[in-house]
């Protein structure tokens, strides 16, 4: 990562109102490379993500035998891929860890993925289950965590797995190795998951849903085709929040992922007051896909807990900027998953929004925030993490004096160009 960077951020007063182009969807950047190279022959691949966690699985990628390049993938396909030469290096992101030690716990040669400080800290321990249970070799350091080495001792078997949280990244895991199998496995799990892999398994005929969580995936090859990624709803949640932090301020997204459990955070927006309206235009692979519009109105108190909390898990930093900017008490529960992200993100939450005048405690599972109708500003540490640096710059739209992102470069993993996206949009008229 390169030098700390500060990022100074105000928003002037007055109504804005704009159409904003949001990058492609990290989530399914990383899933659209991982299936293309997992298939042999040229794959079109467009729309990906800009940012360093979906380059991370690119290089991986190309270490195993993939060409990535030019709108397309080619590929020897998994069972040919290649052994890397060395560690390969995930870099902050978990998603690019995680799903390739699925894809590679079923190749007959070991793989040892690391990452950087942050993704040293995060547990890994939760892959050894369900991988082990389809006859795979993992081996993580002595804590529980990276770097983590996966190999096939001989073919994998289909097996039922129950993995006890509800992590995409640990049933994808699960996924990409049960392709590899000799016979079917299913994959349950608590809900509220986002299932992009099922879907799209499911629209190439290589799984179905047994019931509302538990999936069967059937072991062959995937199709070398097209795999277009839509817009990230994780990134457009700044904008989103941009928006009801003003108002009668509107931000219209074209071509967002709209897939339920991506979208909690468009739930917990027209809880505290704003106008939502999003609407599926389409798909890609089974997964909805549609336009949003947001209008900023009051800020209310809210509730944020269950499936809900699950749902809108990556945008509950945002939900306490929307929630120090409104009236009232809001309490966010079941998110104890938030301190195994990129930092701690309950505490990184409460710091930042004390750090910009705001009421704020954590819980074991969450946080409370009591609403002053506003924020003062001020200097917030990033801690890292890219949604913590992102949520800052956003409640320069509720702080009278404005926000300092200190370790603003931390945006980068998912948006590098956030910071100026938001200058735009809140000087449009
Ligand atoms: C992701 C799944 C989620 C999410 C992360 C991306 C994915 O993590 O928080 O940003 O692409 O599968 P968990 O699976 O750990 O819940």
């Amino acid at each position: 990562m390169p030098a700390m960077s500060d990022r100074s951020l105000t928003c002037p007063p007055g109504v804005f109102r704009a159409t904003v182009a949001v990058p492609g969807d990290k989530s399914l950047s990383h899933r659209a490379l991982i299936f293309a190279a997992l298939a042999a022959g040229r794959s079109a691949v467009s729309g990906l993500g800009p940012g360093a966690d979906v380059a991370a699985t690119a290089a991986a990628l190309e270490r195993l035998g993939a060409t990535i390049g030019d709108g397309a993938v080619d590929s020897p396909g998994v069972a040919r891929w290649i052994p890397a030469d060395g560690v390969l290096d995930a870099g902050n992101s978990g998603t690019t860890l995680r799903l390739l030690a699925g894809a590679l716990a079923g190749r007959p040669f070991r793989s040892t993925l690391d990452g950087d400080d942050s993704l040293r800290r995060r547990p890994m321990r939760r892959l050894v289950g369900p991988l082990t249970a389809l006859g795979a070799g993992v081996e993580t350091s002595a804590d529980g965590t990276a770097p983590v080495t996966v190999w096939a001792p001989k073919p994998l078997h289909g097996a039922a797995i129950e993995i006890g949280i509800a992590s995409a990244q640990v049933r994808s895991a699960a996924a990409l190795a049960a392709l590899q199998a000799d016979g079917a496995t299913t994959i349950d799990s608590p809900p509220g998951f986002r299932d992009h892999t099922e879907r799209w398994l499911e629209a190439l005929a290589r799984g179905k849903w047994v019931d509302a969580t538990a999936f069967r995936v059937d072991p062959g090859p995937v199709p070398a085709g097209e795999y277009r990624v839509p817009a990230d709803p994780s990134s457009a949640a700044y904008l989103w929040a941009a928006a009801a932090l003003r108002p009668g301020a509107a931000v219209v997204t074209p071509g967002v992922s709209l897939n339920p459990g991506r979208i909690g955070f468009l739930d917990v927006v027209r809880r505290f007051g704003a106008d939502v309206d999003a609407e599926v235009t389409g798909d890609v692979l089974g997964d909805p896909v549609g336009v949003v519009q947001v209008r900023g109105g009051g800020l209310a108190e809210v509730d944020v807990g269950g499936s809900l909390a699950v749902r809108a898990l990556d945008e509950l930093p945002l939900v306490g900027i929307l929630a120090a900017a409104g009236e009232g008490v809001t309490k966010v529960s079941d998110a104890a998953e938030l301190r195994a992200k990129e930092t701690d993100r309950i505490a990184a939450t409460v710091a930042m929004i004390r750090a910009l005048g705001g009421t704020a405690v954590a819980t074991e599972d969450g946080f409370v925030v009591e609403g002053a109708g506003g924020l003062r500003g001020g200097r917030v540490d990033a801690a890292g993490d890219h949604r913590i640096a992102m949520a800052a710059a956003v409640a320069a739209v509720a702080c009278r004096d404005g926000v300092l992102v200190s370790g603003a470069e931390a945006a980068a993993v998912s948006w590098p160009e956030a910071y100026e996206v938001l200058e735009t949009l809140w000087s449009s008229r």
